[in-house]
């Protein structure tokens, strides 16, 4: 595979709801550590992860996010936003990043963090590979939805190593960790 390996990361309702007003529609501490956790995680001490998302999709600059490189997609903005490392007025433009000197010796994983449009994109890419999407078992009011997808071509896993395979509760909401692999057209 030419290029880095692509994932999107998402929570959403059972509607497929992922905000309201700019913001999340839930307050689910331990879901977002999880969110964290993964998108942070490299597999040795200097890689990094590439961190890819829409201007409305900003994780919180105050949020310590080690181990990453944090691309902000945005056509208007003239500088780069609290914590974000660099601003790209396209998506591919930011794909390209993680794959040319200096980041390419760098960049393990580039993960998609929202939102709509940009998750769109991000299934199209050849190299999309896995969806982490936490399915959040309620229906909230929402106004911006994670892009419907084709299940036979990323299948829900069983079981993936590192999640949990239970339902968790917070704040009386249940939600389930869940990982979708895209199969080889061999196996659609
Ligand atoms: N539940 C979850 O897991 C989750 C995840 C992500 C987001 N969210 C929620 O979703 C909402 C935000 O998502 P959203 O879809 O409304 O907006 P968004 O994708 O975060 O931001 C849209 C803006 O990003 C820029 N942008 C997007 N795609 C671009 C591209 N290909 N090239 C250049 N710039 C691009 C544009 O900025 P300019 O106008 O500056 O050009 C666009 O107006 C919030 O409520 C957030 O809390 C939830």
């Amino acid at each position: 595979m030419d290029g880095k390996p692509l994932r999107l990361i998402a929570a959403a309702d059972a509607e497929l709801g992922i905000g309201l007003g700019g913001h999340l529609p839930w307050h689910l501490p331990n879901e977002f550590n999880w969110f964290v956790s993964r998108i942070t995680a490299v597999s040795e001490p200097g890689k990094k992860n590439m961190l890819i998302w829409g201007r409305y999709s900003a994780v919180n600059p105050s949020q310590p996010l080690p181990n990453c490189y944090r691309v902000c997609l945005s056509r208007t903005l003239r500088c780069v936003p609290p914590g974000a490392d660099h601003v790209c007025r396209d998506f591919a433009s930011a794909i390209q990043l993680a794959s040319l000197p200096p980041l390419s010796d760098t960049i393990e994983i580039v993960w998609v963090l929202g939102g709509t449009h940009v998750y769109q994109e991000a299934l199209k890419h050849p190299n999309c590979e896995q969806i982490y999407l936490t399915n959040i078992m309620a229906c909230f009011n929402c106004d911006t939805f994670f892009p419907e997808f084709d299940q036979k071509i990323f299948r829900l896993l069983d079981e993936f190593p590192g999640i949990p395979g239970e339902i968790l509760e917070e704040n009386g909401i249940k939600y389930k960790f869940q990982v979708f692999q895209k199969v080889s057209r061999r196996q659609i």
